[in-house]
């Protein structure tokens, strides 16, 4: 069988972190990308794919670079009518080109304030525009669904986190550990294949699909839901699990409804309590993507075993598993991953 796009672009990632990592981060000690000193606060807005990535990284750049940062939806910007001062905006964008994200970009410009695009096609429209221009470098993406641009974009963002936290002296070299490491953590990540595989056979016959998840991996189940409702046209729903215990959860009564919930971390004490109580009072499958757990119940579990502590890694590796589970779904469905019905991989306005 002739593979996808999609497909073949999920597989090209190990290829594209390395060729990223070697451009931007040279001697194996020091981030040089074009972006400007001395940030206090960061705004990224961008549109679908490109958003979700942009909340991991505003959780990233809290963390790494102690720099407060929030993600907005580029359409949600435009409404605003006052908006912050004084911060480095970033607009993150496969194409370049899409209509709010670049609205968005245009608006921040005449206010007069720094602007940094992250995008995947140098000399788009964005890129003119911005300030300061970082290229995600994953080559041309030909899939609707992205995947190779979005896990391109999170790295660019987290290398420049780690500027950023360098440039303020701190210790890095947890970082940099993560780095070197990482192109391996994404190709163990695609060798999970087989066992994606035996859960998208699985979750494929149901309708309702609830994708759960709390903390920073509340983006990765909102990724997860948008690349599966892309490519299978199924209604999956996002909730942060300690949210969905107030009332969502009477969708469980549905008995045809399944819980699948995201870890980037091990599973807290309130994660496990909640599962449990789910698990008790509506007795859904429950699966578990990114962390091993013999506390639960659990019909699936995916884990790609890598240190319990180190959450970026894992952010990686589940962006990684949910793209090919997506994958995995159409294909059992016997969608065409490569052109969705009614989608257009840009979104212009004409
Ligand atoms: O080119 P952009 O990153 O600005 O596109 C934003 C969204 O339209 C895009 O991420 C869309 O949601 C993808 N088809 C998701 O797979």
């Amino acid at each position: 069988m002739k593979k996808s796009h999609m497909e073949i672009e999920i597989k090209q990632q190990p290829q594209i972190i390395s060729k990223i990592i070697d451009a931007y981060f040279f001697d194996n000690e020091k981030v040089i990308i074009d972006a400007p000193d001395d940030v206090d606060k960061i705004i990224m807005v961008a549109s679908g794919s490109s958003y979700h990535c942009a909340r991991c990284a505003a959780e990233i750049f809290g963390d790494v670079s102690n720099i407060e940062a929030r993600a907005i939806y580029s359409s949600e910007f435009l409404l605003k009518k006052v908006i912050p001062n004084h911060a480095l905006y970033i607009f993150i964008s496969q194409s370049g080109e899409t209509t709010d994200t670049l609205s968005a970009l245009q608006k921040v410009k005449q206010l007069g304030m720094q602007t940094l695009c992250v995008t995947n096609v140098e000399n788009s429209t964005m890129w003119k525009a911005a300030d300061y221009r970082v290229n995600c470098l994953a080559g041309e993406e030909q899939s609707v669904a992205s995947t190779k641009a979005l896990t391109a974009q999170m790295l660019c963002l987290y290398l420049l986190a780690i500027k950023y936290a360098a440039d303020k002296k701190s210790d890095i070299s947890k970082q940099i550990k993560n780095l070197q490491v990482l192109p391996d953590v994404i190709q163990r990540s695609i060798n999970l294949e087989g066992k994606i595989q035996t859960l998208a056979k699985f979750l494929y016959k149901y309708r309702d699909i609830v994708i759960a998840a709390d903390g920073v991996s509340y983006a990765l189940a909102k990724e997860a839901c948008l690349k599966i409702k892309e490519t299978s046209y199924i209604n999956v729903m996002s909730h942060i699990l300690g949210e969905f215990m107030h009332g969502h959860l009477a969708v469980l009564n549905n008995k045809k409804t399944i819980l699948v919930y995201i870890s980037s971390d091990e599973l807290s004490y309130s994660a496990i309590k909640n599962l449990e109580k789910i698990k008790a009072d509506y007795n859904p499958p429950i699966c578990v993507i990114g962390t091993s757990t013999d506390r639960l119940n659990t019909s699936y579990n995916i884990d790609c075993n890598l240190d319990s502590d180190n959450y970026i890694l894992k952010i990686f590796s589940n962006l990684v598993i949910i793209q090919i589970l997506a994958l995995k779904i159409a294909e059992k469905l016997g969608r065409d991953v490569d052109k969705p019905k009614g989608l257009r991989k840009i979104v212009t306005e004409n």
